[in-house]
């Protein structure tokens, strides 16, 4: 991807034992970026790691990354801001617990809002003065078609992707002062660990689509996306049912 000047591009991926986020980082590196491969599996991102250099040939870092420790995020991100001449961060990182078992052990709430609110916002927070000060860059986040409305099945993460997307749109227009995109993209189903085994699942994109339609996103410097783009009709139905029909309904 072209950047300012001849600087060399740099994609941040933060979460990297998805398999949106493996996608997303051969994808980039096939479009000729380098990788930072930042989360918690290192034996998963080391494998990630060695086959993108080998079939791209580009540099392919691999760091240690927990979202639930936020204390870490301040040396985290100046580290990898050392590491890039341009960054550019994808955040895929997320954790959706049942809501039956949410219901039954507060301490899941915890870690949901921990991981898809807390943690996203507090490692964005320490990358925001790396990319202002490039004057240029990216910002794609999976966030989720859950936080357009809270739903019986799903509340809890629902909101905490609520917030999250709230955060994205200040965090959108103070970067975007300095010549930096911020992307919401909202999937509905994607094909990975997170979906494995769950009933009700339809229109399911594979983690390479998804993968592709985010780098898309970024380019065109797009807000919010939905992905596939077809899940935007169906949250505005969803959106518009009237409440006093929507909470009797069980989804
Ligand atoms: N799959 C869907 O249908 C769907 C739909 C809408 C939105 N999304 C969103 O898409 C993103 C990717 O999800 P996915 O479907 O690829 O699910 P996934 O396979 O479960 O991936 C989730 C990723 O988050 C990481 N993670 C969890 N807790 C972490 C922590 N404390 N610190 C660092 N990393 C942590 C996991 O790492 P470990 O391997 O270390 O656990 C894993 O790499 C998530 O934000 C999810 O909310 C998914």
């Amino acid at each position: 991807m072209a950047g300012r000047g001849e600087q060399r591009q740099t994609w941040l991926v933060l979460g990297a034992s998805s398999s949106v986020a493996r996608a997303f980082a051969r994808v980039v590196a096939e479009d000729g970026a380098d990788v930072i491969l930042a989360g918690r599996d290192m034996d998963d991102m080391r494998g990630t790691a060695g086959d993108v250099s080998i079939r791209t040939g580009r540099k392919v870092d691999v760091l240690s990354f927990d979202a639930e420790d936020p204390a870490g995020h301040e040396a985290f991100a100046a580290d990898a801001g050392k590491r890039a001449e341009f960054l550019n961060v994808f955040l895929a990182f997320g954790a959706m617990p049942e809501q039956e078992e949410i219901d039954a052990d507060f301490a899941l709430a915890e870690r949901a809002i921990a991981v898809n609110y807390t943690g996203a916002v507090s490692v964005l927070h320490r990358l925001a003065p790396h990319l202002e000060a490039q004057g240029d860059g990216h910002v794609v986040v999976l966030s989720s078609v859950a936080g357009d409305r809270g739903r019986l099945k799903n509340y809890v993460y629902g909101s905490a992707k609520a917030g999250l997307n709230t955060y994205l749109q200040g965090l959108r227009a103070r970067l975007f002062r300095k010549g930096v995109s911020v992307t919401t993209v909202k999937p509905g189903f994607m094909d990975t660990d997170m979906t494995w085994g769950l009933d009700g699942m339809f229109l399911v994109a594979s983690p390479e689509q998804a993968a592709r339609a985010c780098l898309k996103a970024a380019r065109k410097r797009r807000h919010v996306v939905y992905v596939p783009f077809f899940w935007w009709g169906i949250m505005t139905i969803i959106r518009h049912i009237p409440e006093f029909i929507f909470k009797k309904m069980n989804i």
